[in-house]
């Protein structure tokens, strides 16, 4: 069995973050999510792992590695353009051989991991299986429609009225059938590949296509409000443990995660939340749902349910921030400069909500 994670992709919902960013490698409570989809593949019993990777290939080789670290051996594919979900499993043909495999969206975070997934599919003797989860607007998704026995029938993108609850979660099993329901399938309308056709050609011609019912959360964090929300989800998860410094004026909830080299001075930090290295935390109130990532400085601040990347300095920022996503080396601060006014240097595609 292998495994083939999608990390190539534009990530236009997140701009500006993923101008200079690949959108897999931002971190939700200081883990680039990829890294968790890796050790999710790799928990499953899986170690010869293909990475899809797109304009953003250098700096995903530069942050994985050979996989080494996990116990793993990453292959990296190379897709020209981002043509479609079908697309990267055609140009992984060579890689893939006609092996087994889980595929897995690169910047999806599951609650439980895939081993019960990944088991239950090696011991049917399926075609596909695909993780599907309960959704309350099923309108706004791929969803999918079973018959009386179980077996998927049908794949709709964001049907009206929708024929079930079942949306498609981004993680799926493939026998080598798929291979030629990819080279079969025509682009859709958005001139992609979509694996929802590959699939929906494998149910017609014959193949047994099953469901795997996902009960935990799960979340594509696409977009802003997604990726904030898997941030608190995960933090929720973590076991907390303080390795940096917290002086005796702080007050720091049991929940609260304090990373190596972090410094926490005359401040109030509520979990779960999460410091990372280096960084200092000065007379500033830190609200639950936080990640401050690694060398940054949080002073006379306020600041809750967020995301802090590396490098960046927020002092005396007069209101307190909250559900936001801070990009890195970003300075927010008051000007001493002359006249009192909003001063901003912001990136294209920015968002600020003032008060
Ligand atoms: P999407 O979120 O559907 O696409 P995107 O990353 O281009 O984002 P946006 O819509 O904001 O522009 O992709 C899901 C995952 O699959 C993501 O990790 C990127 C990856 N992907 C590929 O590797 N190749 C592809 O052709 C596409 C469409 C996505």
């Amino acid at each position: 069995m292998k495994g083939l994670i999608l990390s190539g992709g534009k990530g236009t919902r997140l701009y500006p973050l993923t101008y200079t960013r690949a959108k897999q490698l931002i971190p939700v409570a200081n883990k680039p999510i990829l890294f968790r989809v890796i050790e999710a593949i790799r928990d499953a019993g899986i170690t010869d792992i293909g990475i899809v990777v797109g304009d953003t290939a250098e700096e995903i080789k530069t942050a994985v590695g050979r996989g080494g670290r996990w116990s793993v051996r990453v292959t990296y594919i190379y897709q020209e353009q981002p043509l479609g979900l079908a697309h990267a499993v055609k140009v992984s043909r060579d890689f893939l051989e006609d092996e087994p495999f889980v595929m897995f969206l690169g910047d999806n975070v599951i609650q439980g991991g895939i081993t019960s997934l990944v088991e239950q599919f090696q011991q049917s003797d399926w075609n596909s299986q695909i993780v599907l989860t309960r959704v309350e607007h099923p309108e706004q998704y791929g969803v999918a429609e079973l018959n009386g026995e179980g077996r998927v029938i049908r794949l709709v993108e964001k049907p009206k009225p929708p024929p079930s609850d079942l949306a498609l979660v981004g993680i799926y099993m493939f026998d080598h059938h798929i291979h030629q329901a990819v080279e079969e399938i025509e682009p859709s309308w958005r001139g992609e590949l979509e694996i929802t056709d590959a699939i929906q050609w494998l149910v017609e011609h014959g193949y047994k296509v099953f469901p795997y019912i996902h009960r935990g959360w799960w979340i594509d964090t696409g977009a802003p409000t997604a990726m904030l929300e898997a941030n608190g989800l995960v933090l929720e998860e973590l076991t907390p443990v303080v390795e940096g410094y917290v002086d005796r004026d702080s007050e720091v909830d049991s929940r609260v995660t304090v990373e190596k080299g972090a410094e926490i001075i005359n401040s109030v930090v509520r979990g779960p939340t999460i410091i990372g290295e280096r960084s200092r935390i000065v007379n500033a109130y830190i609200g639950p749902f936080t990640s401050i990532y690694h060398d940054v400085v949080v002073e006379n601040s306020e600041i809750e349910r967020s995301i802090v990347l590396e490098n960046s300095l927020i002092r005396d920022v007069p209101a307190r921030l909250q559900d936001s996503l801070i990009g890195r080396n970003v300075t927010l601060n008051r000007s001493p400069i002359k006249p009192k006014a909003f001063k901003m240097n912001l990136g294209d595609h920015s968002q600020v909500g003032l008060l």
